[in-house]
């Protein structure tokens, strides 16, 4: 069964006051939904006390960044092993902000998937086009080239233990959301990609849509065929927002 799944993405934000407080607003919501996963994405230096918050409830965890690196002389980075010593299930590679922001290239993005895997963490590798590539026309070239540096790389087969997320730059923290049509096209686009390649994955694929998603969006955009949930950067920080959005997806 393919999995559902609701990641926040925290991005820079929170102290360890309001994560409490958002944490313990989510916790005891989302505890009553089922069929569905639900994940916060957080900071470097809250992973130990998310982790002991979350320990006993649903909710899993996971980190924004990780380093190429195994270990060694990086100052500032921070290994996937280190990751999985705060129990992280996922850790997002190739965020549009890391790629235009901190110059992250497909081949350190798929150095980052392939580091995350080696240590047991699945990664939520994120592709998307900007707002000038869409109206080039040439969004499905830059969702296959983005792909197709790390299966070049990683395999097909790595695709099993990942997840993928759609996000269009152009619909980041802009308020300006995909339609579900076009969220979809691109998903069963990825979908295809993969298909060609190894056909139970690609079923077995989870591909979240991320880009302003809200509470008043999430219900069309999580009915699509391809859309398995989404990764959720502003909502995900207001409690209120962040469970409609997961009971939307768990419905
Ligand atoms: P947004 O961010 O929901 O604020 O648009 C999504 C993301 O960057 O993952």
């Amino acid at each position: 069964m393919r999995r559902k799944l609701v990641a926040g993405n925290w991005k820079m934000h929170g102290n360890l006051v309001e994560n409490e407080q958002l944490l313990n607003a989510i916790v005891t919501s989302l505890d009553e939904l089922r069929n569905a996963q639900f994940a916060v994405c957080v900071p470097f230096p809250y992973l130990p006390s998310v982790q002991s918050a979350l320990k006993p409830t649903n909710i899993i965890w996971g980190a924004q960044n990780v380093s190429q690196y195994e270990k060694g002389a990086y100052t500032g980075e921070v290994s996937a092993s280190m990751l999985n010593d705060f129990g992280c299930t996922f850790v997002i590679v190739g965020h549009s902000e890391r790629r235009s922001l901190f110059g992250e290239d497909n081949h350190t993005v798929a150095q980052k998937y392939i580091a995350a895997q080696r240590a047991g963490l699945m990664p939520i590798l994120c592709v998307g086009e900007t707002l000038e590539q869409r109206e080039a026309g040439t969004t499905e070239q830059i969702i296959k080239e983005q792909l197709a540096a790390v299966i070049n790389v990683a395999g097909v087969e790595s695709v099993g233990k990942a997840v993928i997320a759609y996000e269009p730059v152009w619909a980041i923290g802009t308020g300006k959301t995909a339609s579900p049509q076009q969220a979809q096209d691109v998903h069963a686009f990825i979908r295809s990609g993969i298909e060609a390649q190894n056909i139970n994955i690609a079923r077995e694929l989870t591909i979240l849509y991320g880009g302003s998603v809200k509470a008043n969006n999430a219900s069309e955009l999580f009915a699509m065929p391809d859309i398995d949930g989404g990764l959720i950067g502003g909502a995900s920080l207001i409690a209120d927002d962040f469970i409609a959005i997961c009971r939307a997806l768990s419905n």
